[in-house]
């Protein structure tokens, strides 16, 4: 188990690259498994949840071949089982997207029940009621966490989500891609990694319209040809991460290779509180005037194009840097304020009721050993520490590797003192 060291207290300045985006390459790789031929995937970011996917995907008989760094072949068509079982299925959320995909494949599928950071009750019905809708259903039991499905055949149907849900909105576009007939998918997610995949699956062969609205229409085909070459798009988290960071060191940070209309949601909040956002067409820049005072304000998070859940920590660090009191509203995790009492450790003044956190600014945090809690909350305690004179240590620092392409050097790129370190120990350390 390692740890993160941060002497903080420094402005960051000067350039940062945005590698691909997490959640929407563990969708496509995914997708990959439905297709019929081979295809390669650019700007692949190098982080532990991917590598983790392509290993799920090669145990099922995928051919993966690594090109480059950030670009990988995959060839699906020597899979041979439509079983997901091993330990590794539980160590990421997203091989859920096996079902949709598997489904999709061969009308069957069996996955252990999928892992991911822990923000309370993170339920699979959606997914489930969709793939009955569609004509699958359950074989046995679900026994030790694994379930299996199974549809002769998967037919197209109406799909109404009750609750607006990114990853049952992909795994209802994987299955529904081969299906008999078409799916209508009602209140639909429309982030931008479901129109990620969606294109990625259009360039394959398949039929879907109107991703990122909240109706998706998807035509099955029998056939999804592959044979292309796809690259996938910037991380709109990672991004977010940084222009918070920046921000939190009184920087001046300009992030390139982002889609601009991503950041939006933090971009308006961040104006709203008094920093200076510049967009080009690929770059955002982010500092502070000299003599602005920054203001704190009220976030709700929601699904897209509301504000991030996945940028909630770190904003919070950011309201902690501000004047006056804030509040955040957690509106679509049960229980994502974890890692308050970290940030409370370094000073932080957070009073918690329900989903809502209420924060009162403050000059500054004090260096603390601290533990990521998860994976954006140890992105928070990163910013946090970064903006604290002093050292700080955040264990369970894998954790934070999971969506975070080589951080240590991109941060120590902007002048961070930032270095891995082995044996740390924190008293409350809960990382497993
Ligand atoms: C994905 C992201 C995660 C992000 C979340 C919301 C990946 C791998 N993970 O997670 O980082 O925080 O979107 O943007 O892409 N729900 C149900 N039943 C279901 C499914 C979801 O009740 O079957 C509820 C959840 O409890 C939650 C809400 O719907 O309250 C949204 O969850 P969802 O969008 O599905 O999140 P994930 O796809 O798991």
């Amino acid at each position: 188990m390692y740890s993160y060291k941060i002497n903080g207290g420094k402005p960051l300045k000067g350039d940062i690259n945005i590698s691909g985006s997490k959640n929407a390459v563990l969708g496509i790789i995914a997708a990959a498994m439905l297709i019929d031929g081979p295809c390669v995937l650019e700007n692949v970011p190098d982080i532990s949840d991917v590598r983790i996917m392509l290993n799920l995907c090669e145990s099922l008989g995928a051919e993966i071949e690594y090109k480059d760094e950030h670009t990988v072949r995959i060839d699906p068509t020597k899979i041979k089982t439509h079983e997901a079982v091993s330990a590794d299925v539980s160590r990421i959320r997203a091989s859920y997207y096996l079902l949709g995909a598997l489904l999709a494949r061969s009308g069957k599928a069996t996955l252990r029940l999928p892992g991911g950071c822990d923000f309370g009750q993170r339920p699979i019905d959606l997914h489930l009621k969709a793939f009955r809708a569609m004509g699958a259903r359950s074989v046995g039991k679900t026994t030790n966490g694994i379930i299996t499905l199974k549809a002769d055949p998967l037919r197209g149907a109406k799909v109404f989500f009750d609750i607006v849900s990114v990853g049952a909105t992909i795994n209802v576009m994987l299955a529904a891609t081969k299906a008999e007939g078409t799916t209508i998918i009602t209140n639909a997610a429309k982030e931008p990694h479901i129109v990620d995949v969606a294109n990625f699956l259009n360039a394959m062969g398949a039929r879907i319209k109107g991703a990122g609205t909240d109706t998706i229409r998807i035509y099955g085909v029998p056939v999804l040809p592959g044979n292309f070459t796809y690259s996938i798009i910037p991380d709109q988290i990672e991004a977010g991460t940084y222009m918070i960071a920046a921000a939190v060191t009184d920087g001046d940070v300009t992030l390139h290779n982002l889609i601009p209309t991503h950041m939006e949601p933090l971009s308006a909040k961040m104006r709203e509180m008094g920093y200076t956002i510049i967009e080009g067409d690929d770059t955002i820049r982010v500092f502070k005037e000299e003599d602005v005072e920054i203001e704190g304000t009220n976030f709700k998070t929601s699904p897209y194009p509301g504000f991030p859940t996945d940028l909630q920590p770190q904003a919070v660090v950011l309201l902690c840097k501000s004047t006056g009191i804030s509040k955040m509203h957690e509106n679509v995790w049960e229980n994502r304020f974890q890692y308050v009492p970290e940030l409370q450790r370094m000073g932080a003044n957070i009073n918690c009721i329900e989903r809502v956190a209420l924060v009162t600014g403050i000059k500054h945090f004090d260096p603390a050993t601290v533990t990521a809690t998860d994976l954006r909350a140890g992105a928070a305690m990163v910013c946090a520490a970064l903006a604290t004179e002093g050292t700080s240590y955040i264990t369970g620092a894998s954790k934070i590797d999971r969506g975070y392409e080589h951080i240590i050097t991109k941060l120590r790129g902007v002048g961070a003192d930032i270095e891995r370190v082995e044996g740390i120990v924190n008293m409350n350390d809960y990382d497993t």
